[in-house]
């Protein structure tokens, strides 16, 4: 496994779409290690979840990872989610503001609307179907990570440019925010 270099903002590959992955393509060894070094690079990066564009692939695949946290028991933890070839199929009409950053965004800071929860189809890394329902937390992780397979980052979901800064300030602004973290 390796720890993959991670694409910033300015770098297109975090604009395009990226596309959908073949069965026989998925089960390749050069791909199966692929995803381990998505995995190995979130850890690394102390992020909560990863996008293949991200680490400079435009492919429609995604890694979400929360640890159970004993001072942040609002951030439950989340198993290692693996998703390939993600299709949104249903959203709640509420939306949650929260604070988000980004690890192709480095120490940057807002407040961003996400739907409460959200319904998707995917694969997962042996191309295994499945349905899922996020909520809360994991949902807004997977919608910011969603966000980078189809081109947009979360600058462009916040609707008031008053909450960006960055995050040494913020947290020394809203305490009760510290949690706030990076995908
Ligand atoms: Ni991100």
């Amino acid at each position: 496994m390796a720890v993959l270099p991670v694409t910033k903002l300015g770098n297109p590959v975090l604009r395009q779409k990226t596309r959908f992955i073949e069965a026989d393509e998925l089960a390749s060894p050069e791909m199966q290690s692929f995803i381990d070094d998505m995995v190995e690079t979130m850890r690394e990066e102390d992020g909560v979840g990863l996008a293949a564009p991200q680490v400079d692939r435009s492919l429609n695949l995604l890694v979400m990872e929360v640890a159970a946290n004993p001072r942040y028991p609002e951030f439950p933890a989340l198993p290692l989610t693996i998703l390939v070839n993600v299709e949104i199929i249903g959203a709640s009409e509420e939306l949650v503001e929260d604070w988000e950053g980004c690890l192709s965004i480095p120490d940057i800071r807002g407040l961003v609307d996400r739907h409460q929860w959200i319904e998707i189809r995917s694969l997962d890394r042996h191309g295994n179907p499945s349905q899922l329902k996020l909520q809360d937390f994991p949902a807004r992780i997977f919608q910011h990570e969603h966000d980078h397979l189809i081109g947009k980052i979360f600058l462009e979901r916040m609707k008031d440019f008053a909450s960006l800064g960055y995050s040494g300030e913020i947290a020394a602004q809203f305490r009760s925010e510290e949690a706030v973290e990076n995908a």
